[in-house]
């Protein structure tokens, strides 16, 4: 089934600590938000990308959407300053859908199957997340770093982008998320409040979000993978 795409870009990427906003980063000279845009122009469900930016960076998104000659970005929209606010701003955006899928700009390497399989079960039973299982010990500590407890890592999962949603549970989610104050660190935290069932569709582990500068190690080694 089709489906369009809110896209939040508009962080200021303060842990990546870059002196910008990290979709403007090149790996292997490319841009970071260009990575990420190109899945969904190569996927032919995607019908639409809404692109929620910072305001002051207009003109650097604009310029480079058509230095690629992106032609799925349907809409360009200012962001909050949450990412849930963000993409709160996008959904507004969202038309002719009846499915739509939430995927951070600073997460490139997203394979175009696994958007099929969370389609898929999105439509099926109306919200679906990727997630993979979590693979260390984790355990809960006080702040001053002594271990509370060891949790059972059984039934743990990572959680990533996208997930995926039928559009009117996605709305409705988000406008008792605005009415209750509740601030949540993804989309799938607001529907379990509805409360609505998410189904967790397995993902894979190289699905990586562009956090600290760490990260840009293993994603300069995954395109180098990929493109040899
Ligand atoms: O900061 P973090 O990496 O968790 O942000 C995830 C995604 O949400 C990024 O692509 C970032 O640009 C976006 N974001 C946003 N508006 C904010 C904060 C983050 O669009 N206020």
């Amino acid at each position: 089934m089709n489906y369009q795409v809110v896209i939040p870009a508009a962080g200021s990427g303060k842990r990546m600590n870059a002196g910008k906003n990290k979709q403007f980063i090149k790996l292997q000279s490319i841009p970071v938000i260009i990575h990420t845009l190109k899945v969904f122009e190569q996927d032919h469900l995607c019908t639409g990308i809404i692109l929620v930016i910072n305001k002051d960076e207009q003109q650097e998104f604009e310029s480079l959407l058509n230095e690629y000659q992106l032609q799925k970005v349907i809409a360009l929209v200012h962001g909050g300053s949450e990412r849930q606010h963000s993409v709160y701003n996008g959904l507004q955006e969202v038309t002719n859908a009846t499915i739509v899928l939430v995927h951070d700009g600073a997460r490139p390497f997203l394979k175009i199957d696994l958007i099929h399989k969370l389609v898929n079960a999105a439509e099926a039973q109306g919200a679906a997340i990727l997630a993979v299982p979590v693979k260390d010990t984790i355990k809960r500590a006080s702040s001053d770093l002594i271990v509370n407890e060891t949790v059972e890592r059984s039934g743990l999962w990572a959680v990533q982008t996208p997930q995926a949603f039928h559009v009117s549970i996605l709305k409705e989610a988000h406008e008792l998320a605005r009415q209750n104050d509740y601030l949540g660190t993804d989309e799938a935290s607001l529907v379990e409040r509805i409360p609505k069932n998410v189904t967790i569709v397995e993902g894979d582990y190289l699905n990586i979000k562009l956090t600290t500068q760490d990260d840009l190690l293993f994603a300069e080694a995954i395109l180098q993978k990929w493109t040899t």
